[in-house]
């Protein structure tokens, strides 16, 4: 956030800067969905809706996992959520209870921590490194102590490392053979260029996972997401929303239901990400930033950048005053060893990557 500050700044001033920090596609929500939002302002009153979720959304989100996986998702057990955030908030409150052990991958998405931490939950940092691809691995979780919970991510921001069916199949049998609630946050899938990333569901259909729409349906404003849950986990998931938001938006809901159907649209989104990336993997070890974690999905390049400065934030702050591009520093997924990274997004147009490229070739440390 401080670096998107800094980056506005600088456009005020004139500075033709180039974003490779932001988290959010640059496309708007799918056409399909657009004009479902059109009929609905008209058609419907838009009051409250159900804390569980529309039902016509629930259904249409449980056949999601039919097609897209093969895996049977009962309607009743999906909850809609006020984006991936919205789920985080209430599978947390859900799961564990003050004092309780949740280990986190790190680098990792850092509202997990957030959250956790405001809810006196203790969070246990499990460190993953560049050299095992940052895929956890059993022994990172037997170092890591008795943990009550484990939030994972795959594909992973800020690393885009995908778990494969093996990974999923040794984190989570490790978790159940444990007595660690495993939570999955799925919120990169569609987002993948080589194989598509399995559903932990696959793997253990007790596991609770969360999705949102923000990302491969380019929809970050609408406040949409969904977490999938075993039974016993229905009501109290179901209550949390009831109290904490009554529902989530009902315009959204009302939308979203046609994203499912957009699939062409949001593939083409995917398929400018595959080219950005294709430039960023040749531009960065041209200009020295070689070191790259495996970038297997989402839209981001997490590269380490010691050889270039001791501090990513300082690394940071000279891209955007002497490159003027914009980058987000390690220390934000990471406390421990995120000065020595940096997250690159390529969310953006190819030819931004093209010409961020050339600006780092020029550089010199
Ligand atoms: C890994 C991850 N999880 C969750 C979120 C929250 O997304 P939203 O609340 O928009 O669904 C983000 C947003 O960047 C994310 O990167």
């Amino acid at each position: 956030m401080e670096v998107m500050q800094a980056a506005a700044a600088a456009e005020a001033g004139g500075a033709d800067v180039i974003h490779l920090e932001v988290g959010q596609p640059s496309t708007a929500a799918p056409d399909g969905v657009l004009a479902a939002a059109q009929r609905a302002l008209v058609e419907d009153r838009l009051g409250y809706g159900d804390p569980h979720g529309e039902w016509a959304l629930r259904e249409r989100i449980a056949r999601w996992y039919d097609e897209r996986h093969g895996h049977a998702v009962a309607p009743d057990n999906v909850i809609v959520t006020t984006g991936a955030s919205g789920s985080c908030v209430l599978a947390f409150l859900a799961c564990f209870d003050p004092g309780d052990r949740v280990g986190v991958i790190e680098p990792g998405y850092p509202c997990y921590r957030n959250d956790l931490t405001t809810f006196g939950i203790e969070v246990v940092g499990i460190p993953v490194g560049l050299e095992q691809g940052f895929r956890p691995t059993v022994a990172d979780l037997e170092a890591a102590g008795p943990l009550d919970g484990l939030v994972l991510a795959s594909p992973s921001n800020p690393t885009g490392t995908v778990l494969g069916e093996a990974e999923l199949t040794e984190v989570l049998g490790w978790c159940r053979a444990n007595g660690t609630r495993a939570i999955v946050d799925e919120i990169y899938h569609g987002i993948t260029y080589d194989e598509p990333a399995p559903t932990a569901l696959s793997v253990d259909p007790d596991v609770i996972v969360f999705n949102s729409f923000s990302k491969y349906f380019s929809m970050t404003g609408w406040r949409l997401g969904w977490i999938i849950a075993p039974d016993e986990l229905i009501g109290p998931l179901g209550r949390l929303g009831a109290n904490l938001t009554i529902s989530a938006p009902t315009l959204s809901q009302l939308a979203g239901v046609a994203a499912f159907d957009c699939v062409d649209e949001a593939d083409r989104n995917v398929a400018r990400y595959r080219d950005n990336r294709a430039v960023l993997l040749e531009g960065l070890p041209a200009a020295g930033i070689d070191r790259l974690a495996p970038a297997d999905g989402a839209f981001y390049l997490y590269a380490a950048i010691d050889h270039l400065a001791d501090s990513s934030v300082e690394l940071a702050r000279r891209w955007l005053d002497e490159l003027a591009i914009a980058c987000t520093p390690g220390v934000d997924f990471d406390p421990v060893q995120g000065e020595r990274f940096i997250r690159f997004s390529y969310a953006g147009t190819t030819d931004e990557m093209r010409r961020a490229c050339d600006r780092l070739a020029t550089w010199n440390a």
